[in-house]
């Protein structure tokens, strides 16, 4: 009989397109996707320690899911990603009911694991070294779009952030060979995909040889059939004017940034060795700017770091203000194993975190409303993702600028370019007409 798998997903794009990687191998082994766990032989976690909520949701989850194995003790359960690396053998501890623990490196090594497991009927784990080289290339992934693919350029960070986990988790950076990451990007451009996001924890240190994040850019920009390209993410303080300058110089470039500035205030981005000031930030901000006048920038906030006070918040206000940001992804600050940070009082108290939570997304709401809104009337080129979930006569897809468009027009399929009048503005979308 037909086996099947289910795999749930959190945190950031790494872990989406490790799933994707996971679910192609499932697939060469003759498994198909289940809509849910309660039909699925093979159920993977993988998760994320990012922040504390999100490591908490996984424990939560583990629990139900011993409830489904107590009435199904054939399932196989496992537990991968970021928080797997960082539990390692004790999510099997006193976890019976948890078959296999493997890291953000081992993903390729799945099938064998599971052969493993079929054969021996005991408890695995699969943890890799820091400096040990990921999983870049497998077979077959699955993807979630037929138009848009992620492509893992580089893996590991060596920033050690003093609030970030990462670097304990996914080890030190390693560069993918160029020759692979651009004929990962020509088979795909074969197969229809026309928009690549580049995946890396700090890309602008992406280096092979001599051969730098700028020089890849430019040789995918080469490749015909990829209309698009994208990135993430990008550090503020080694971002350098040879990337910058492919702004406006280089079309299928996205007009869109995200550039993590995780404070305004530059005592709070010394304690979190950050390397960069708000002037020296703002000072990229402007010479992107001057490359391309209407270039999107997004970006990543903590609120409540150890020693935040509230003229260190009011600062980072400032530079919300200051910067106009297309949108914000904003987090309270949650203590991490590991980081150094965790040696500083963690002094700010939860309702000065949400209240200063509160304030920021409010801000940034109205911020939000009003650039998207200086765009109605404006005629905007929109690559079509899909069709609306809620009226089939509607159809979205996103600028260059990566805001998401709706618009009536439900014949045109995914992955057309088409130029659409914008008539309305939210703050988090747009909708309009074809324009002819
Ligand atoms: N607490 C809160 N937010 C965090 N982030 C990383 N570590 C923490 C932490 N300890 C946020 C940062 C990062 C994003 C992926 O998650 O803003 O850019
Ligand atoms: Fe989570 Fe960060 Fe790991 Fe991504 S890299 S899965 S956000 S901890």
């Amino acid at each position: 009989m037909e086996k099947k798998y289910y795999i749930e997903t959190y945190g950031c794009q790494m872990n989406v397109h490790d799933s994707e990687k996971m679910s192609g191998l499932l697939s060469g082994l003759g498994y198909t996707a289940s809509e849910n766990e309660f039909d699925a032989d093979l159920v993977l976690i993988n998760t994320c320690s990012v922040r504390e909520k999100a490591a908490q949701k996984v424990f939560t989850r583990l629990g139900q899911l011993k409830t489904l194995k107590k009435g199904k003790p054939d399932l196989i359960l496992g537990v991968c990603g970021c928080l797997a690396q960082q539990e390692g053998d004790r999510f099997l501890t006193g976890r019976p009911y948890v078959d296999l623990v493997f890291g953000p490196k081992n993903t390729g090594e799945l099938p064998q694991l599971l052969q493993t497991i079929h054969k021996e009927r005991r408890q695995l784990l699969a943890l890799s070294g820091p400096r040990q080289e990921p999983t870049f290339e497998v077979e077959t992934v699955l993807r979630e779009s037929s138009i848009k693919a992620y492509i893992t350029i580089m893996e590991g960070c060596d920033k050690f952030c003093t609030f970030c986990v990462v670097p304990f988790l996914r080890g030190r950076e390693i560069s993918r060979e160029p020759r692979s990451i651009l004929e990962e990007a020509r088979k795909l451009a074969d197969h229809g995909f026309v928009e690549i996001c580049l995946l890396g924890q700090n890309v602008n240190s992406y280096r092979h040889e001599g051969f730098d994040f700028a020089d890849l850019l430019s040789s995918l920009h080469e490749i015909p059939g990829i209309q698009r390209i994208r990135y993430t993410s990008p550090h503020p303080s080694d971002i350098n004017e040879k990337v910058m300058n492919l702004y406006g110089s280089l079309d299928k470039l996205c007009n869109h940034l995200h550039l993590p500035l995780q404070a305004g205030s530059n005592s709070v981005l010394a304690r979190m060795k950050r390397d960069y000031t708000r002037e020296t930030y703002l000072e990229k901000v402007d010479y992107l700017r001057k490359r391309s006048s209407t270039i999107a920038l997004s970006t990543d906030i903590i609120v409540g770091f150890p020693g935040e006070t509230n003229e260190d918040f009011e600062c980072t206000m400032q530079m919300i203000r200051e910067v106009q940001y297309a949108s914000v992804f904003s987090f309270k600050y949650s203590q991490r194993p590991h980081t150094a940070a965790l040696k500083m009082e963690d002094d700010v108290c939860e309702e000065e975190k949400s209240e200063r939570l509160m304030r920021l997304q409010n801000l940034q709401r109205e911020i939000q409303l009003k650039l998207n809104a200086s765009l109605v009337g404006t005629v905007q080129e929109v690559l079509v993702e899909h069709g609306s979930k809620k009226d089939e006569r509607v159809a979205s897809g996103r600028t260059s600028c990566n805001r998401v468009v709706n618009f009536d027009a439900p014949a045109l399929p995914a992955g057309t370019l088409i130029q659409v009048r914008i008539e309305n503005a939210g703050p988090n979308s747009l909708s309009g007409v074809l324009s002819t």
